[in-house]
């Protein structure tokens, strides 16, 4: 396995991550389904701007899951702190991978000289929630019922690491 930033030749596989974990998780908040160009034009996007999209290859160069991390908000005085992502596709959940492009992302922030990441996370997603603490992540606070999603509220917690 190997953790590369992502290129065109990767979004066919990352639209399929992300449509799944619209369709199943309340990992993002959507119901609506994206196309090819959305996912396109994200990348671009992330790109311009300077911020990675990590993907994670096997052997074969399948997407195994990716991560990337943005603008937490726009305003000047938060641009050092950034908001991330992070995506394992569905049969490969639970062997080490996410905590693994994890890393990688925050060794990314570290070298680009950010400040702070922040997680927003569905506050039931203690697969999430667990996988950032022993990151080092700390909770930092929750907001109830702030979502909504599949006939249900949503709480989200946010949890934080400042990089040193
Ligand atoms: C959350 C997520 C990124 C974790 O990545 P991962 O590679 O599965 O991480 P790990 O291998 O460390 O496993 C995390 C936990 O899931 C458990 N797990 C095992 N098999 C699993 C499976 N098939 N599906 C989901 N979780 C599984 C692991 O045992 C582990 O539990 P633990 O915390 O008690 O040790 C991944 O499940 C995922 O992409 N989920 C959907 C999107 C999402 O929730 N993203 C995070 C949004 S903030």
């Amino acid at each position: 396995m190997t953790i590369e930033d992502a290129t065109a030749t990767d979004l066919p596989a990352i639209l399929a991550i992300y449509n799944d974990a619209v369709e199943h998780t309340t990992a993002i908040w959507n119901e609506t389904l994206v196309d090819l160009d959305n996912r396109q034009t994200w990348l671009a996007e992330r790109n311009a701007a300077g911020f990675p999209v990590l993907v994670a290859h096997d052997a074969a160069g399948e997407v195994l899951g990716y991560a990337s991390y943005g603008t937490w908000r726009s305003i000047e005085g938060f641009r050092h702190t950034v908001e991330h992502s992070l995506y394992v596709r569905s049969d490969q959940r639970g062997q080490g991978l996410g905590p693994l492009l994890m890393q990688a992302l925050i060794d990314r922030a570290k070298a680009a000289g950010l400040h702070v990441m922040v997680a927003a996370i569905e506050a039931q997603n203690s697969a999430s929630i667990r996988l950032h603490e022993r990151l080092g992540f700390t909770i930092s606070g929750q907001m109830s019922q702030v979502g909504r999603k599949f006939d249900r509220w949503l709480d989200l917690t946010f949890m934080q690491l400042i990089l040193e």
